[in-house]
């Protein structure tokens, strides 16, 4: 089919990276094939409103400051299945074919979908729905999308929690604390352990792998005896369970409480939230951004349409959407990096 009109936008929660997709996605449709882009605000909840909400996406656009900018210029949302949609009144509504019809409305011929693995489920079932001309392209700083090495946004996150280790080293030798780290991931460790490894971190805990606070207790004292330290960086990723299954703070105050309580050390903990998520991307992030944007706008003109865009051995590919959705990319517990992890006597709380 003859394309004219090419939508793009982001979905779910923000990184850094994604200005870089929206960049290579416009330069290549326009340069290369003269198409027009429509970058529809908000996620799909631009589709949603009357007229619905974008902007036309032309070369002048990206002169040169977009590519190093955190966040969207899109705006993203992470709330609001359009299947399930909250509304006002507490009720819930199907507002699915409104986005249909908003996105017919816009007479786009084919859609790039920037999304973690939830959002590109959703926005699958709406392209199944609508007959749309779909192509997506992995983001979240979890990197837990699966058939890729690499989802944008992560390796700045990595880059920015492993900072955050630089900081915390040498003010936690000059008081002899316990400092610990709570890193993003809502259901995998892949910050932690990358930025654990990477910071010199004694104690790494992710979801993948159930810890035992005696193990932690062990290793400091383990610390103390062979190194003659008294402080340690600890690094947990949020999505941790505690030991006794409920938590009313966070996971990184209930170890700061804990390992105070158990092995009498000082502690000290550091939330780093949604700092991993802003700021200026790195070097990778912008490649894959960029290389993701171009192969992207290349499928759709080669007419391969219901695939993902991904990143595998040093290149870039391309894989089936219905073989990414419905399941995530934990780190994998027999892996290389645990192995590192391991080799190096980091304790993983097991
Ligand atoms: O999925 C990306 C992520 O940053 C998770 O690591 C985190 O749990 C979640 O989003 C935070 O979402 P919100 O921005 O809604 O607080």
């Amino acid at each position: 089919m003859a394309i004219n009109r090419i939508g793009v936008l982001t979905s779910g929660g923000d990184c850094a990276g994604l200005n870089a997709v929206i960049r290579a996605v416009t330069k290549r449709a326009i340069a290369e094939y003269g198409w027009e882009v429509y970058g529809i605000n908000d996620g799909s909840h631009g589709l949603l409103d009357r007229p619905p909400r974008y902007q036309e996406l032309t070369l002048p656009d990206f002169t040169g400051t977009v590519l190093r900018m955190g966040g969207t210029i899109l705006g993203s949302v992470n709330s609001g299945d359009p299947f399930d949609f909250p509304m006002s009144d507490g009720s819930r509504q199907d507002r699915s074919q409104e986005i249909i019809n908003g996105y017919d409305q816009l007479g786009l011929d084919a859609l790039i979908a920037i999304g973690g693995d939830g959002s590109l489920a959703i926005l699958r079932k709406l392209a199944q729905q609508g007959g749309w001309n779909l192509v997506g392209v992995p983001k979240t700083i979890d990197n837990d999308v699966d058939l890729t090495e690499n989802a944008v946004g992560y390796l700045t996150a990595v880059d920015v929690a492993t900072e955050a280790l630089d900081r915390l080293q040498p003010t936690a030798a000059s008081h002899n604390r316990v400092m610990i780290l709570e890193v993003m991931g809502r259901d995998h460790g892949h910050i932690a352990i990358n930025a654990g490894i990477a910071g010199g971190a004694d104690v790494i805990l992710i979801p993948e792998i159930p810890y035992d606070l005696d193990s932690l207790c062990a290793k400091l004292d383990d610390i103390r005896r062979s190194e003659g330290r008294t402080f340690a960086l600890v690094v947990v990723a949020e999505g941790v369970k505690p030991d006794n299954d409920y938590v009313e703070t966070g996971i990184g105050q209930y170890l700061c409480d804990r390992l105070s309580e158990k092995a009498g050390a000082e502690c000290r903990v550091t939330v780093l939230g949604h700092t991993q998520r802003g700021g200026v991307p790195t070097p990778r992030d912008r490649l894959f951004g960029s290389a993701f944007g171009v192969h992207a706008v290349d499928l759709i003109a080669a007419g391969k349409f219901d695939r993902m865009v991904a990143w595998s051995s040093r290149d870039c590919i391309d894989v089936p959407l219905a073989d990414v959705v419905g399941h995530s990319q934990p780190v994998d517990p027999n892996g290389a990096v645990v192995r590192t992890a391991r080799g190096l006597g980091i304790c993983l709380g097991d």
